[in-house]
């Protein structure tokens, strides 16, 4: 599996974080400040600043939901949740295509998410496009779902032809830096995990998890 689509928040909690990021009418400022040197040419939106209690506390709210979750925890094996940032694209803004930086002050990203925040319905464009080798995978989802994906992947976000999109985006150092590698744990720990909810513990399971873990430690750094 390349990404992971998931709800994170319910809408009425949704709608109460969008209401608290927007009240911060100080912190918006010009996006390019924050971007790579390729793509500082293409980027175009407004955010909002790191240090802005807002932008703190609701990173801290998003990051305790994605480490607590425990598929999403399954399928990135969180190192560290950081450069949490909350972006606002309006009408004729949109970001090239692009990689993202490897290394970040903040870490390392093995994979990339994007929270969207705004309902689908109040803006036009702006999906984020994600390219595969079955071509581009355009991805816009409901308020409160997220997307994670591997940041070893090029992606852009459509220019935004009416309304407001509203995304948190971010990066996850997992412990596991190979997809390929991340991915066979995902599995094996989905299908033990099948096991143990149709059937309960048993010893055949016991050294399913005995593998799984002695893996994780192999393949993790
Ligand atoms: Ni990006």
């Amino acid at each position: 599996m390349d990404y992971l689509i998931q709800e994170l928040f319910d809408s009425s909690s949704n709608k109460d974080l969008i209401q608290r990021l927007k009240s911060d009418q100080s912190g918006w400022e010009d996006g390019k400040k924050t971007a790579g040197t390729h793509a500082a040419q293409v980027k175009n939106n407004l955010q909002l600043a790191r240090e802005s209690r807002q932008a703190i506390e609701s990173s801290q709210e998003i990051i305790k939901k994605i480490t607590t979750d425990q598929l999403l925890k399954s399928f990135t094996l969180p190192k560290r949740v950081h450069g949490l940032l909350f972006t606002r694209s309006t009408t004729g803004q949109g970001y090239g295509m692009h990689i993202d930086n490897a290394y970040m002050n903040s870490g390392r990203s093995d994979l990339s998410f994007t929270l969207f925040l705004s309902d689908p319905d109040k803006y036009e464009g702006g999906a984020l496009c994600i390219q595969t080798l079955q071509g581009n995978k355009k991805i816009k989802l409901k308020a409160g779902h997220i997307v994670i994906y591997p940041s070893t992947s090029l992606h852009s976000v459509e220019t935004v032809t009416s309304g407001e999109r509203l995304v948190c985006v971010g990066w996850i150092e997992s412990y596991v830096a190979s997809n390929e590698d991340r991915n066979i744990l995902f599995t094996l720990d989905a299908g033990a995990r099948g096991l143990l909810a149709q059937h309960g513990r048993s010893p055949e399971l016991d050294l399913i998890f005995q593998s799984y873990s002695n893996l994780l430690r192999r393949l993790g750094n």
